[in-house]
C-alpha cells in the first residue's frame, strides 16, 4: 500500500512560554517540525501532509521550502479532529502514518518497521516502555496481552494509572477504515476533545489487528513540551551526531562540548576540541584541526588547516595549509588560498588573499584583493569605508605593508612594494620600491624640558 504520513503540528505549545510557535523552537539549529518532516520525507512517501494551527502562517513561512501539504486546522479541537483534517487529502488506497511535531527524535528504522506491521486490516501503534508514564496515554491490554483501547492519563482509572506501556502518538493505519473511525469519535472525555487514541477501541470493534510495537528506545519518543525538555531533546541528539561523527573517524576533544547546528561534513583524521559551534553547512578537509572556543558558520576549510583557539569564521572559504587564529575573525565573505596565517585580532572581511600572505596581529582586511606572498604588517588597517561608501583595495603580490599603516581605499598597491611602518596611503603605491608617508623624524638641539616651579609657600 502507497504510504502517506500526516505531521499534527497545530498544538499551542502554550508550555514553551515563548512567541515562537513550539514547533519552530530550533533543535541542533533547525525547528523541531523540520526534524520530523526530514525523517518523513527519507521514508520517500507518496505524500506528506502538515497540520498546522496556531501561529500558522508562521509556521509556513518559515519551512515553504519543504514539499508538504499544509493543512490548516482552524481550531484546535483535539489530535483525532486534526488528523480528521488531513483525510479528505488522502486516497482510500494508503496506509496513513502519523507522527507529531514536537516528537523530534524519531528514527527512520523504527517508522520503517511499524509501517510494514501496518496492513488493509491492521493499525501499528508505536508504544513506550516509560520509566515515568505521568502525562502520557497508556496501553490497555487484555488477558492474552491483546491491546484494546487507549486511555489518557485525565481519563484513567487508579489501576490504568500503573500501567507504564505508554502511547507515544505514532501509529499507522490503512487510511479507509481510518476515515470511518474518525467520524465516529465523540469528545466526551476529560479535556472535551477529540482523542485520535480512540481509534483502538474502533479498531478492536471492528476486529482489525492492533499490532503493537515497543520503541526500541524511548529517547526517540520523547515528546518536547517546555524548555526543560527541549534541553534534554538537544542534549540526545548533540550525542548522536557527535558519535556518528566519532564512529566516521572525528576525533572530539568533549563529545558533550560540540555543537553541529546544520551540517558537518569532513575529511580523515579532523580534531576538534572543547566549546566548538558548527552552524550551517561547514566542510573540513583532511587532518584540520580546531581550536577550543571557535564559531564556524558555512566555512569551508581545506587540508591541513589549523585553527588556534577563539576564532569565529563566517562564510569563508580557507585554502590548505593556512593557520587562523587565536582570536580572529571572518566576515562574510572571503576566500584564502594556501598557506596564509591569519593572526591574533586580525578581522577579514568580503577579501581575498593569495597563497603564502600572511596577516599576523591587529589588522583589518576588507573588500580587498590581497596576492600572494603578502606581509600585512601589524595593526596594517584596510580603510574601506568613508562613511557613507565602501572601496576596494587591491594589493598585489609580494607587497609589504609596514606596521600601523593605513591604505585608504580605493587604492592599488603595485607588486613588491614596500610601505613604511607608520604610513597613511591615500594614492597609488607603485611596484617595487619603498613609500613613506609620515611625518619625517627631526631631532630639536638645545631643546629642553620645561621644569616645574617649586610651589610658593
Ligand atoms: C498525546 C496522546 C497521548 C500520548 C502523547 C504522546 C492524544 C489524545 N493523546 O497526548 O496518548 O501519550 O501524545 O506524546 O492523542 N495537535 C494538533 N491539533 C490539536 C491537538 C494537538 O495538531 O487539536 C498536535 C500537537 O501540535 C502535537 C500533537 O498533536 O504535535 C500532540 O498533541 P498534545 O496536545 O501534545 O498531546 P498530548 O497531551 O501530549
Ligand atoms: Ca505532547
Amino acid at each position: 500500500m502507497p504510504l502517506s504520513v500526516v505531521i499534527l503540528a497545530a498544538g499551542q505549545g502554550k508550555r514553551m512560554k515563548s512567541d515562537l510557535p513550539k514547533v519552530l523552537q530550533p533543535l541542533a539549529g533547525r525547528p523541531l517540525l523540520k526534524h520530523v518532516i526530514d525523517v518523513a520525507q527519507s521514508l520517500e512517501p507518496a505524500d506528506v501532509h502538515v497540520v498546522y494551527g496556531h501561529g500558522g502562517e508562521r509556521v509556513r513561512e518559515a519551512l515553504r521550502d519543504e514539499k508538504v501539504n499544509w493543512v490548516l486546522q482552524a481550531e484546535q479541537l483535539g489530535t483525532g479532529h486534526a488528523l480528521m483534517q488531513a483525510m479528505p487529502h488522502i486516497a482510500a488506497d494508503r496506509t496513513v502514518l502519523v507522527l507529531y511535531g514536537d516528537v523530534p527524535l524519531i528514527q527512520q528504522s523504527t517508522l520503517t518497521q511499524l509501517v510494514e506491521l501496518a496492513g488493509p486490516r491492521t493499525v501499528s501503534l508505536l508504544t513506550m516502555m516509560a520509566n515515568d508514564p505521568n502525562g502520557y496515554g497508556r496501553i490497555v491490554r487484555n488477558a492474552r496481552g491483546q491491546v484494546q483501547k487507549i486511555v489518557e492519563q485525565k481519563d484513567a482509572t487508579k489501576t490504568q494509572l500503573k500501567i507504564r506501556e505508554c502511547n507515544t502518538g505514532i501509529l499507522a493505519a490503512p487510511a479507509k477504515a481510518l476515515k470511518s473511525w474518525l467520524s465516529r469519535i465523540k469528545n466526551n472525555n476529560a479535556q472535551g476533545e477529540y482523542y485520535l487514541t480512540d481509534i483502538i477501541a474502533l479498531a478492536v470493534k471492528d476486529k482489525v489487528k492492533v499490532a503493537a510495537l515497543v520503541s526500541p528506545t524511548v529517547a526517540e519518543v520523547l515528546g518536547v513540551n517546555d524548555k526543560v525538555q527541549l534541553a534534554e531533546v538537544e542534549a540526545l541528539r548533540r550525542q548522536q551526531i557527535c558519535r556518528d561523527l566519532m564512529l566516521a573517524g572525528v576525533t572530539l576533544a568533549d563529545p558533550a562540548r560540540v555543537d553541529v547546528r546544520g551540517t558537518l561534513r569532513h575529511g580523515s583524521d579532523v580534531f576538534v576540541d572543547v566549546n566548538v559551534v558548527f552552524e550551517g553547512t561547514v566542510v573540513l578537509g583532511n587532518r584540520v584541526r580546531i581550536g577550543p572556543n571557535c564559531v564556524i558558520r558555512n566555512a569551508q576549510i581545506g587540508d591541513d588547516t589549523e585553527v588556534f583557539a577563539s576564532c569565529v569564521i563566517d562564510n569563508a572559504n580557507i585554502g590548505p595549509r593556512c593557520q587562523i587564529g587565536p582570536f580572529a575573525r571572518f566576515r562574510p565573505t572571503s576566500t584564502l588560498a594556501e598557506g596564509v596565517h591569519i593572526g591574533n585580532f586580525v578581522e577579514v572581511k568580503n577579501s581575498s588573499m593569495g597563497a603564502g600572505s600572511k596577516a599576523n596581529h591587529l589588522s583589518y582586511v576588507g573588500d580587498a584583493q590581497v596576492g600572494s606572498r603578502v606581509n600585512i604588517g601589524a595593526g596594517t588597517i584596510v580603510a574601506n569605508y568613508d562613511g557613507a561608501n565602501k572601496h576596494r583595495t587591491i594589493i598585489e603580490d609580494d607587497v609589504h605593508t609596514g606596521s600601523n599603516s593605513v591604505l585608504v581605499a580605493p587604492i592599488t598597491v603595485g607588486s613588491g612594494a614596500t610601505i613604511g611602518a607608520g604610513s597613511t596611503v591615500a594614492k597609488q603605491v607603485p611596484p617595487g620600491k619603498l613609500t613613506v608617508a609620515r611625518a619625517r623624524q627631526v631631532t630639536i638641539e638645545g631643546w629642553q624640558r620645561p621644569k616645574k616651579q617649586p610651589k610658593a609657600s
